[in-house]
């Protein structure tokens, strides 16, 4: 098989789908890997590290996506799809709900193509699951930037020029990120404390030494351990919860989603004017709409004193370890298309590449996808 990596076109993209020890490995099995010339670079990887590897490094972009029998990518490709071969194989974060033109193009083309943003989450797909392995390099990232833009000290120090308090930090919603951005937060000092809908989180919360907000009424777990939408009195509750925890706070990272919804909106103006002034947010649900009412996307602003950041794709500023779990995480993904002779043999009865085939011989296998595709033609 040629297995070929492409080096990302998206804007603000630094990762890259296959780190030089993964190529290693596939080369092992006996795999044909070609990547990109470049395709590293903005992650660190070089080139000679991957010729190193038993890589064959390509300058003819056109050529690589034309020969590929498997292509590996973090993101979407761009123009790239009709060059494809039929019946090649795309692995990607595509993001196919929200991408019908994609999926469209993909079929047309008869590529098969995989989503791994797509993934169940079953023990099993644990160690093949980029969306918790990005989530872990956004919380871990979002503190920094809250401890590199505060005017505080996150520890408490005892100095010569007097005790300096720690700074109070909050994580709204304790999924993969808000725990990294506990964890983070603690290692820094800060006095953390956290609030989520799903109660289940609350051990956890605390085993990182933070306070868990208790709010029994606003209980809300749904199906595959998510939370679920909450219903209006539960979120005027929320809020007034919020409002005056809030009060107090330099810095709050809210990371709350509800799957295939728009992120709910949590911290209204109001509660931005009642910070104290100079404190932070981080919204790191601003992909999806955001946490805070005040948020724009993508950009940092200053409201009522108070700094909001609305940062997009925060695992590409952390390339070199964000490449890594991913390139990790699609290795094992990989080990799900092929049989033990490192034949390509693809299961549709396996969850793993059920849930994540979104095209096949020309048509949109994924059923979510089939519904979202069919929401947009109708609208
Ligand atoms: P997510 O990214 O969908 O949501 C982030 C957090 O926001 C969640 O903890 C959610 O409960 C919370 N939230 C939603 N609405 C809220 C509100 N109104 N107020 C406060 N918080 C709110 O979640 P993520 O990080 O993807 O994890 C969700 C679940 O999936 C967890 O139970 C996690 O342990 C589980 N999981 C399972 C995996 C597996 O078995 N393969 C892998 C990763 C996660």
């Amino acid at each position: 098989m040629i297995i070929s990596v492409p080096k990302e076109s998206g804007a603000i993209e630094r990762r890259v789908a296959l780190t030089p020890d993964v190529v290693k490995r596939l080369v092992k099995q006996g795999h044909e890997v070609r990547v990109e010339k470049d395709a590293g670079l903005a992650a660190s990887y070089t080139d000679e590290a991957y010729a190193e590897a038993g890589a064959k490094l390509e300058p003819d972009a056109g050529a690589l996506w034309r020969e590929a029998d498997i292509m590996l990518m973090v993101g979407r490709p761009e123009g790239e799809i009709p060059q494809m071969k039929d019946g090649a194989i795309l692995v990607g974060m595509l993001f196919p709900l929200s991408n019908p033109d994609l999926v469209e193009k993909l079929a047309r083309a008869k590529v098969t193509s995989f989503s791994l943003d797509q993934l169940p989450r079953i023990s099993r797909a644990q160690v093949m699951d980029v969306l918790s392995s990005m989530s872990t390099v956004a919380g871990y990232k979002a503190v920094l930037m809250a401890a590199a833009h505060h005017g505080k000290f996150m520890p408490m120090l005892i100095t010569a020029a007097g005790t300096i308090a720690p700074a109070k930090l909050f994580v709204l919603g304790a999924g993969v990120a808000g725990l990294q951005a506990i964890a983070t937060a603690r290692r820094l000092g800060a006095v953390v404390s956290a609030f989520d809908v799903r109660p289940a989180v609350k051990e956890q919360v605390e085993s990182l030494g933070a306070k868990f907000v208790e709010a029994e009424a606003l209980e809300s777990e749904g199906e595959g351990g998510y939370a679920k939408e909450l219903s209006e009195e539960q979120h005027q509750k929320e809020q007034e919860l919020l409002h005056n925890h809030m009060k107090n706070m330099d810095v709050v990272i809210t990371t709350a989603l509800i799957p295939g919804k728009p992120a709910p909106e949590l911290i209204t103006e109001q509660m931005v004017k009642d910070m104290p002034p100079g404190a932070v947010i981080v919204d790191l649900a601003a992909e999806t709409g955001g946490n805070c009412a005040l948020t724009e996307k993508g950009e940092t602003v200053v409201r009522h004193g108070v700094t909001i950041m609305g940062p997009l794709n925060l695992p590409a500023g952390t390339p070199v370890h964000a490449s890594q779990m991913f390139a990790t995480n699609m290795f094992a993904f990989l080990g799900s298309l092929f049989d033990k002779e490192g034949q390509l043999n693809l299961d549709f009865e396996d969850e793993v590449v059920e849930g994540t085939c979104v095209t096949h011989e020309g048509r949109v296998v994924h059923e979510a996808t089939q519904q979202a595709t069919e929401g947009v033609k109708a609208s």
